[in-house]
């Protein structure tokens, strides 16, 4: 979906015509007074709700003071429920169709005051000198190109918690990786549980945009060399990570490509 042009609800006409000519709907927002945007959803139940009661347990209750970015917001279902907590939350996604949603419905809720809805590529955000206290990375990594730019960009960006979900291959096992491999026997990566992510040339569910799909190891693996340690698993495909300085080290090995592509590292120039 990516319509600039996307119809305008118009906010005097009854809600289920302004629900309808906002549609196609991904999230199903439950409305002040009843109304939902997507009762029927094609992943089956109310989502994203049913995921958010698996994450929520894990989410600080009191979150005023927190700053929040949510990596394609989408209609902004995770963004007002971490405003309900009290953050302060920046929504960002490429979609002006959605954004268009979000807009609408954070005034359906009140909430416009409390979460900025901006129109970026994850990418954006090395221009921009902001940290936020927890990233909501949920649904994106493997929609993006470049997954581990993102990744790098963000995991600098977080100064309390983030969390993750990907898209990944079926299994859970872990390989232990060895702190070498040799260039003549490299067996060991053919092993089920080697870090690994398969490259996706067509399609996915339909979706020429889901380039990649990493095993668990992968996403440990990546989440570690990003700068971050899983401290829990919420769900399926969901991991709840912190800031670890001592899982730093493979910064130092990448930080001169990022440069190279963004012009500045990937932490705020400022410190801040
Ligand atoms: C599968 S949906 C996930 C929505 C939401 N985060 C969730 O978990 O329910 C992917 C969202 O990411 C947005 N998106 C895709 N690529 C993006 C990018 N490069 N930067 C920002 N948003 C992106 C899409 O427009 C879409 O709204």
């Amino acid at each position: 979906m990516n319509d600039a042009n996307a119809v305008n609800a118009d906010p005097e006409g009854p809600l289920q015509q302004q629900i309808d000519a906002l549609g196609p709907w991904f999230h199903n927002l439950h409305l002040p007074g009843g109304a939902q945007t997507l009762p029927r959803h094609f992943l089956g139940g109310d989502f994203p709700n049913f995921k958010w009661q698996e994450m929520s347990p894990f989410v600080p209750e009191d979150l005023s003071g927190w700053r929040v970015l949510d990596v394609g917001c989408n209609a902004g279902f995770y963004s007002f429920e971490l405003a309900r907590r009290g953050a302060r939350v920046v929504g960002i996604d490429v979609d002006e169709h959605y954004l268009a949603q979000a807009r609408w419905a954070a005034r359906q809720f009140g909430l416009h005051e409390q979460v900025e809805f901006r129109h970026m590529q994850v990418y954006d955000l090395a221009r921009c000198d902001e940290c936020f206290d927890l990233v909501w990375f949920m649904g994106v990594f493997y929609h993006l190109r470049y997954p581990l730019l993102a990744l790098d960009l963000l995991s600098a960006r977080t100064r309390r918690f983030m969390m993750f979900q990907t898209l990944t291959m079926p299994g859970d096992s872990v390989y232990a990786t060895p702190p070498d491999c040799s260039i003549d026997d490299r067996t060991p990566l053919l092993e089920s549980g080697w870090p690994r992510m398969a490259f996706i040339e067509h399609r996915l569910a339909g979706d020429p945009t889901n380039w990649w799909a990493p095993n668990h190891a992968g996403v440990e693996a990546m989440l570690r060399t990003s700068g971050l340690r899983v401290e829990a698993r919420p769900g399926h495909e969901i991991y709840l990570c912190v800031p670890d300085a001592k899982a730093h080290g493979a910064r130092d090995v990448y930080e001169p490509q990022f440069k190279s592509v963004f012009g500045v590292r990937a932490g705020p120039q400022s410190g801040g």
